[in-house]
């Protein structure tokens, strides 16, 4: 009997220390990357520079005193911004933003960096955090995943040595179970302004902001309604805005003219960013880098986010905080 319980004791402990074991060894199990080599060629670079933009929001250093938080000049793609629950409490530890320039990338197979944005795994096997949008880019066209390669290519290089990630537990062990191939891929090639629309705001990461998550999960019948806080390195915190159709808390009463020119007035040039002091209002949103958009995609960004379903959800912008 004693025997007996003792066993049972052990196999308690056991069987979780094996899981555990599994999934950190074992996952992300999704064998090796797509054998391909891609040709650099202009319209590639170009194509890949446009779309590309998005990324340099994260892999770059940026200036949080000036409005909208440019990137520094000369910093595209070098990474070393940090993630923390200081800046989002859902960011279960400390996630650096990884240097993506030729000086990291350079010994990496176009079909390693290809597995890393669309499916989540690093050069190493690591898993990446979905903080990296790859669960979004995995469903962009594989075309326009090569142009975005070509372009990284094209990157000047800029030494820069990222520290390891701290997740806490069971992230650290959960994390594993999360890269996979993206099966529901869209295409790039819509006569339909929603389907482009759908497109370009998945290639943009805009439901990356907009859609509330709670414990890792974006929260049922919450698409697009925001109220994601943000704490600002400035001070007080930016809450992501409501961009469901609803009328009176979401975008219901905007025109597509008045959402083109909420993006284009940052493009005009003699528009001049304001610089931020300690606790004045300053966002996250990256209308800077977005404003740069081509108007058809934001018409069709626009058309899309008039499909989803409307939330009523009040947000205030942004709290000072103390
Ligand atoms: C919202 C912020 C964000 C955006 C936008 C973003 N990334 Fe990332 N990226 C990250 C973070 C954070 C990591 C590291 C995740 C981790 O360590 O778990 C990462 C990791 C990577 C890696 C793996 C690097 C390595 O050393 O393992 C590559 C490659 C990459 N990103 C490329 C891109 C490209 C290309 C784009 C645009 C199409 C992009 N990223 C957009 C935040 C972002
Ligand atoms: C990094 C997070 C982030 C991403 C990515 C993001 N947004 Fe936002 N967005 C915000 C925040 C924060 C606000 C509220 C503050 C402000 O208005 O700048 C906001 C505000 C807005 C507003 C203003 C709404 C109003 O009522 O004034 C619109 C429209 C909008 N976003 C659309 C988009 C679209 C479209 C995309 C993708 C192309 C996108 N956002 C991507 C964070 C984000």
């Amino acid at each position: 009997m004693k025997k007996f319980l003792l066993f049972g004791m052990g196999a308690i402990v056991l069987i979780p220390v094996m899981l555990i074991s599994y999934v950190k060894f074992a996952l992300p199990n999704l064998g090796p990357a797509p054998d391909i080599s891609i040709e650099l060629t202009p319209e590639r670079i170009t194509r890949g520079a446009y779309l590309g933009q998005i990324c340099m929001d994260c892999h770059s250093q940026r200036d949080y005193e000036t409005f909208a938080g440019p990137i520094v000049p000369g910093t595209h793609g070098m990474g070393g911004e940090l993630f923390s629950p200081e800046i989002l409490d859902e960011i279960p530890g400390n996630i650096y933003v990884p240097n993506i320039t030729p000086f990291a990338l350079s010994d990496w197979t176009d079909g390693e960096i290809y597995r890393a944005i669309t499916m989540g795994v690093s050069k190493d096997g690591k898993p990446l955090f979905p903080l990296m949008p790859w669960e979004s880019f995995g469903k962009m066209d594989d075309e326009d995943i090569y142009s975005i390669i070509a372009y990284l290519r094209t990157l000047k290089p800029i030494p820069n040595e990222i520290p390891e990630r701290e997740l806490i537990f069971p992230v650290n062990i959960l994390v594993h179970t999360l890269p996979h191939k993206q099966e529901n891929k869209l295409s790039r090639n819509n006569t339909d302004i929603i389907k482009h629309g759908e497109y370009m705001f998945t290639a943009m990461g805009c439901g990356d902001c907009h859609t509330p998550i709670s414990k890792g999960e974006p929260i049922p019948g919450m698409t697009l309604a925001g109220g994601m806080g943000f704490n600002l390195p400035t001070g007080g915190t930016v809450f992501t805005a409501n961009i469901t159709p609803e009328i009176e808390t979401g975008i219901g009463r905007m025109t597509a003219d008045m959402f083109v020119d909420l993006f284009k007035k940052y493009e005009d040039s003699t528009f001049v960013p304001s610089k931020i002091k300690k606790g004045d209002y300053n966002t996250l949103m990256p209308w800077l880098i977005y404003s740069k958009l081509e108007e058809h995609d934001l018409r069709a960004i626009y058309a899309y986010i008039r499909t989803v379903e409307p939330v009523k959800n009040p947000v205030v912008k942004f709290d000072p905080g103390s």
